[in-house]
């Protein structure tokens, strides 16, 4: 590192724990300012990685707070509505989940387990009585997944929702929306679109079908047998399958550190169960995880960068590793920035259109362990590099154009600051597993 660049660094370092502690609202911290106003998920998660790095207390607080409202049925919900705030739509009367504080209905892929499991390693001492709380929480949101998105024990779980893969209007989930009738859709406004340009957010007709799908579950107090049977958008998402299995695989560790034989025990269960059931999400025609409409039996046609989560999740052969990493290169090779969130070969593929083409820093980072894990740190520093250009050129966006690293969507973004605390800021020391 040379001086000017350490400099630099260091400023964006400042900067970054400027955002994280700007989007602090005390016990949470939103993604961001307007766009975001409430506590999300795997943002969340996200966040406390990046306080990890320079307030470990503060990351505990994220956690706990995000599990503090966990469904009495093990669901974590995806949004909590803390407080209201009525520039975001949909609010809490489109859910009417009846849950205080109130929250959406559907959840948000589990990178929980993964995150809790390093930052033990960080905070060694942690109160026994709170990480086995933290814990058991996350072993009834894993069982929830098992029970209430793979009721038929087939070893992948659904999503109900494009949303609850966190990666919204992937072009994945074209061809399964298209069956979402959405003749039933009242008037609305959206509020997305009066914080970031129309171009760079997920269409009308995506939204209608989002708004669709949450009518439905709403009519259907959020049943989970209901959405199981009857909710027209039923797909198996790699990236989810991949995170979860990942997750049960951390969870099995954490437990087995606390002495937990039980729970590690059913942990490695559910994930054997898992890895078994991801066979049916190769498809060997696009040479790649493919994600599964599970009401029809069909694979999409399209790849996007959540194939290369499998890696993260270690359930690939060494063939296949292969083969995915050569076709990854070849993405890396195609755009100046990776990773693109979809095929840049693909006439589908639009650079600056939220999950259609941007490249996102937390998947980066997901990715970059998957590629450690086997083998190629070479790679995985390629795409910390990249991450760490497009934060130094363009700032904390929350995402970015892999064509000309352009910054789009929200600004001050909570996650993006936190990745480039916990793993991009070339002034970190590297503990990526
Ligand atoms: C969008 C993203 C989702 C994220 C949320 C808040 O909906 O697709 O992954 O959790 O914004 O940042």
């Amino acid at each position: 590192m040379t001086k000017s660049t350490d400099i630099r660094a260091i400023e964006l370092d400042a900067q970054a724990i400027e955002i994280l502690r700007g989007n602090d609202c005390g016990t949470y911290t939103v993604p961001t300012k307007g766009l975001y106003p409430y506590q999300w998920n795997w943002d969340s998660i996200f966040v406390a990685l990046g306080f990890s790095a320079f307030d470990i207390d503060r990351a505990w607080v994220e956690i706990d707070t995000l599990l503090a409202d966990q469904w009495p049925d093990g669901m974590v919900p995806h949004i909590i509505f803390r407080k209201v705030d009525p520039g975001y739509f949909p609010g809490p009367d489109q859910w009417q989940t009846n849950r205080q504080p109130p929250t959406s209905g559907i959840t948000q892929p589990p990178v929980a387990a993964t995150v809790v499991r390093q930052l033990l390693e960080i905070d060694r001492d942690l109160n026994r009585d709170r990480a086995e709380r933290i814990m058991v929480a996350l072993d009834r949101w894993h069982q929830w997944f098992a029970t209430a998105r793979d009721p038929k024990g087939r070893g992948i779980v659904a999503i109900s929702h494009p949303w609850e893969s966190g990666r919204d209007n992937l072009p994945d989930w074209d061809r399964p929306l298209s069956f979402v009738d959405t003749s039933g859709v009242a008037e609305y406004q959206r509020r997305d679109t009066q914080h970031v340009d129309a171009d760079q957010r997920p269409t009308k007709a995506d939204y209608d079908r989002y708004l669709a799908l949450v009518q439905f579950g709403r009519e259907h107090n959020w049943n989970i047998e209901a959405i199981a049977n009857g909710n027209a958008f039923w797909v198996a998402d790699v990236g989810m399958n991949a995170i979860l299995l990942r997750a049960e695989h951390d969870l099995a560790a954490i437990a087995a550190r606390l002495g937990n034989k039980t729970l590690a025990k059913r942990a490695e269960q559910r994930a054997t169960r898992l890895e078994n059931g991801m066979e049916a999400l190769w498809c060997e025609a696009l040479g790649g995880y493919a994600s599964l409409d599970l009401r029809r039996n069909e694979h999409a046609k399209t790849l996007s960068s959540g194939i290369f989560l499998p890696l993260y999740a270690g359930a690939v052969s060494q063939e296949r590793a292969e083969r995915l990493i050569g076709l990854l290169v070849d993405w890396l090779d195609a755009v100046r920035f990776g990773v693109p969130s979809f095929d840049p070969h693909s006439d589908q593929f639009d650079a600056i259109r939220y999950w259609r083409g941007p490249v996102w820093a937390m998947i980066n980072w997901m990715i970059a362990m998957g590629l450690n894990r086997h083998n190629r740190p070479d790679l995985a520093d390629r795409l910390r590099r990249d991450t760490q250009d497009l934060v130094e050129n363009s700032g904390f966006s929350e995402n970015f154009s892999p064509i000309t690293g352009r910054g789009c969507g929200g600004d001050e973004f909570s996650w993006t600051a936190a990745i480039w605390l916990a793993w991009a800021s070339p002034t970190h020391k590297r503990a990526t597993a």
